[in-house]
């Protein structure tokens, strides 16, 4: 194993050519610096970073596949109809291009790959992540990790993360947590009714291009969304579309209740989530030594084989 001198020893001698002397020592102590404290970075401050705008003219290989990965995300329906049958597109949750805080940005996204997921016990890579929303929060097929459709959707999550630091966080990463309430759908009934209705359709299966809530059209039993925390959470920062911020916890929690209560497509093989147990109390469905609380009636899936999303071997699986 190397050890910290001996890497910036290697380094020094590398950059000798490109820059001086000086410039290169400094350049590798703080390298090894940064190494020494996980994920610390001197120069990353997330209340001041963005993400870069995606050139609309792309003139090159790389920006032509970051071009289309963004065109995948936005009309992801109408690029991979086979994949994505339902009414969502990835922008359904991640607002915004996947740059909006509080909507499970997508921004900065390639800093924290690989990374341990509790939900299958397992480090994975970032194709994986992208295909447990294929076929959880689409209800949909993976997509071959090598296609080209993926490697676009990889780059332009790649270009978006620019400048984000190896482990560090952005502003409003994932949702925020919720304070723990009680949702209760009899109360959330009416308010679906005058505060989403008009957008989501009286019955919630969407209207023209608004995604459906629930129904065979939405998203799976095993999507994030389908937990009523998750979802007051995404309805309490995003939700109405054109009036976010208006509704409180309570009522977020409420509306969630309800919609979280209604038949959605099923996740074959969502009894091995959590397969070391612990999983949250608002999963909708049993787990490893967990009863679900909030069970309800799924949707059979007709694409159930290309539904599974194999998680590769960990040293922590089956302890
Ligand atoms: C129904 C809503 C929904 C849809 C549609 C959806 N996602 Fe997600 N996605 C989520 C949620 C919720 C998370 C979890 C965020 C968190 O970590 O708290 C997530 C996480 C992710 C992550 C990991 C983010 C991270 O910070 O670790 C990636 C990558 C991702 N989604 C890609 C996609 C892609 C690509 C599509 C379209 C094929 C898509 N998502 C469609 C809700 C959705
Ligand atoms: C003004 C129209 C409008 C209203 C009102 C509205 N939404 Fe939405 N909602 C949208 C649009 C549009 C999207 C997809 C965002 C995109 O494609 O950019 C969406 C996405 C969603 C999603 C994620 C995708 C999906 O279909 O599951 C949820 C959940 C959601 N809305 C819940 C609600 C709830 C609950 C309410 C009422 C509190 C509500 N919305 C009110 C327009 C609206």
């Amino acid at each position: 194993m190397l050890r910290p001198a001996t890497i910036v020893g290697i380094l020094s001698a590398l950059s000798l050519s490109a820059c001086s002397v000086q410039e290169a020592s400094n350049r590798a102590d703080s390298i090894a610096l940064e190494g020494t404290k996980r994920g610390a970075s001197k120069s990353w401050n997330p209340n001041t970073w963005q993400p870069p705008a995606v050139d609309s003219t792309p003139d090159d290989p790389y920006e032509v596949s970051v071009y289309r990965g963004l065109a995948i995300l936005t009309h992801t329906r109408d690029s991979l109809p086979t994949y994505a049958p339902s009414s969502l597109n990835c922008t359904s949750c991640h607002l915004d291009e996947g740059r909006r805080p509080n909507a499970a940005p997508l921004a900065g996204v390639m800093a924290r790959y690989p990374r341990y997921i509790d939900r299958v016990n397992a480090v994975i890579p970032i194709e994986d992540r992208i295909n447990y929303c294929f076929t959880r929060s689409l209800a949909g097929s993976r997509l071959p990790p090598d296609s080209r459709e993926m490697q676009d959707l990889v780059a332009y999550f790649a270009y978006i993360s620019k400048g984000v630091p190896t482990g560090e966080h952005v502003r409003g990463e994932g949702m925020a947590l919720m304070p723990k309430l009680v949702g209760d759908s009899s109360r959330g009934r009416p308010l679906f009714t005058n505060n989403c209705a008009r957008c989501h359709g009286p019955d919630g299966r969407g209207m023209g291009t608004i995604p459906a809530l629930w129904g065979g059209k939405s998203f799976s039993i095993g999507a994030s969304m389908a937990r009523v925390e998750r979802a007051a959470s995404f309805i309490r920062h995003n939700m109405p579309f054109d009036r976010p911020g208006s509704l409180t916890d309570q009522e977020s929690y409420d509306i969630a209740a309800y919609l979280t209560s209604m038949s959605r497509p099923d996740l074959p093989g969502k009894e091995n989530d959590w397969p070391s147990g612990g999983a949250p109390a608002d999963v909708p469905y049993d787990t490893k030594g967990r009863k679900s609380a909030h069970p309800i009636k799924p949707i059979p899936r007709l694409n159930a084989a290309g539904a599974v999303v194999t998680a590769p071997v960990s040293v922590l699986r089956n302890r």
